[in-house]
């Protein structure tokens, strides 16, 4: 039966990291995945993180099944989070579906699109994150791209996007990432959200945000802003949030796809197409990390310090980004690398060519996309000017 599969190439991404660990060099950087690391290239265990598992472990008595849509009060604090203020007002209209990560969301997001609407298309950023359009089309949706960024300047390139959206017909599906853009941390701006949105509602296109960044960005309700404006203007959105970066919960799979409809009674309909696509791929979502970030949002003092950590993890991520354009200039008299300290989060696509990715791994132990994605993360202060001399002769510019 499996004599005619061949060998796939390593994921783009996973891939690199999995090199990365096999590299036994001792000036091994890590600039691929995207997983927050600290000053010593440890990715922590959040403190609340730890405090809340182990009171659930205390606390447990069961490993029953959760109920199909998740665990609801991880569903009721997550739509809180991510819909701030409004989140009373919008509750009795959105279906929120805990899932096995962004991923999870994503995908079940789109079985549910196809459900809908089985010719739907979907369009989204060209570049975006590797595994959207295999999320997507393997959901039933037809994907197509817009451009999106301007390589050399780094830059939006907004004109030609809203050019897309208006040539695209009502009902086509706009995976729109609400911040720190991945791969290249370039966001619209407020004013700049407001025209993607205006058309939007005027073409009757319909929104899927993926937010996986929320608090890394700038905080908590700067990031999530984007999918709160929508929420308020357009009648049907649809989000996949993920908890793996902001949580650092990475492995426990945790996440939601939350669908924002009409009326009430729609809602119900999504909820049930939701679960029963969900019974088909998975049956449910594991319940450990939807009950630790239950426990971190429930609890004030927990949630204080998770707040606390996450905004010291989103200015670590700025200041490294103000080292690396300071250790660049210093190495490259004359260079403007200040579009590093613009973008946001944790990514920034370098626009380097593949073949000078391949020589900083083979020569130097420099790890990151063969995109030219870097993680800013996996810097730090005894790493950064090296890695600046070794890409700074690659920029264009
Ligand atoms: C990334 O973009 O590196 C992360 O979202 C991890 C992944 O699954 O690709």
């Amino acid at each position: 039966m499996f004599e005619k599969l061949e060998t796939l190439p390593p994921d783009p991404i996973l891939g690199v990291a999995v090199a990365f660990r096999e590299d036994r060099s001792p000036d091994k950087v890590d600039l691929s995945i995207g997983v927050y690391k600290d000053r010593s290239g440890v990715t922590p265990v959040m403190r609340a993180v730890q405090k809340a598992e182990r009171a659930l472990i205390e606390a447990q008595d069961t490993k029953v099944y959760l109920p199909p849509s998740g665990a609801p009060g991880f569903r009721e604090s997550i739509f809180s989070l991510v819909m701030g203020d409004g989140a009373a007002g919008l509750r009795s209209r959105a279906a929120v579906i805990q899932a096995p990560g962004g991923c999870g969301a994503l995908r079940l997001g789109a079985e549910l699109i196809h459900r809908a609407a089985p010719a739907a298309r979907v369009l989204m950023s060209d570049p975006t994150w590797p595994n959207h359009g295999p999320l997507l089309s393997g959901g039933g949706l037809q994907a197509g791209q817009h451009r999106y960024f301007d390589a050399l300047a780094h830059r939006l390139t907004l004109q030609p996007m809203l050019d897309a959206l208006e040539a695209a017909a009502p009902g086509t599906v706009v995976l729109l990432q609400a911040s720190c853009h991945n791969p290249t941390g370039v966001e619209p701006d407020q004013a700049q959200w407001h025209q993607i949105l205006d058309v939007v509602a005027s073409r009757r296109l319909v929104p899927y945000f993926d937010i996986a960044y929320q608090g890394l960005g700038d905080d908590l309700d700067f990031d999530a802003w984007p999918v709160r404006e929508a929420a308020r203007r357009i009648p049907e959105i649809l989000v996949a949030l993920s908890c793996s970066k902001n949580f650092g919960l990475y492995r426990e799979r945790t996440g939601a796809l939350v669908v924002i409809g009409e009326d009430a009674g729609r809602v119900k309909a999504v909820e049930s197409q939701a679960n029963r696509a969900a019974r088909s791929m998975y049956s449910m979502p594991p319940g450990h990390g939807g009950l630790i970030v239950e426990r971190i949002l429930t609890d004030p003092t927990l949630e204080a310090d998770w707040r606390a950590e996450l905004a010291t993890m989103a200015a670590r991520l700025r200041s490294l980004r103000e080292l690396l354009a300071a250790a660049i200039t210093a190495s490259r008299p004359g260079f403007d690398a200040s579009w590093l300290t613009r973008q946001r989060g944790m990514f920034s696509l370098l626009g380097i060519s593949a073949d000078a990715v391949r020589q900083l791994r083979e020569a130097h132990h420099i790890y990151m996309g063969l995109d030219s994605r870097i993680n800013v993360a996996g810097l730090n202060e005894d790493n950064v000017e090296r890695v600046a001399r070794l890409v700074a002769p690659h920029l264009a510019g």
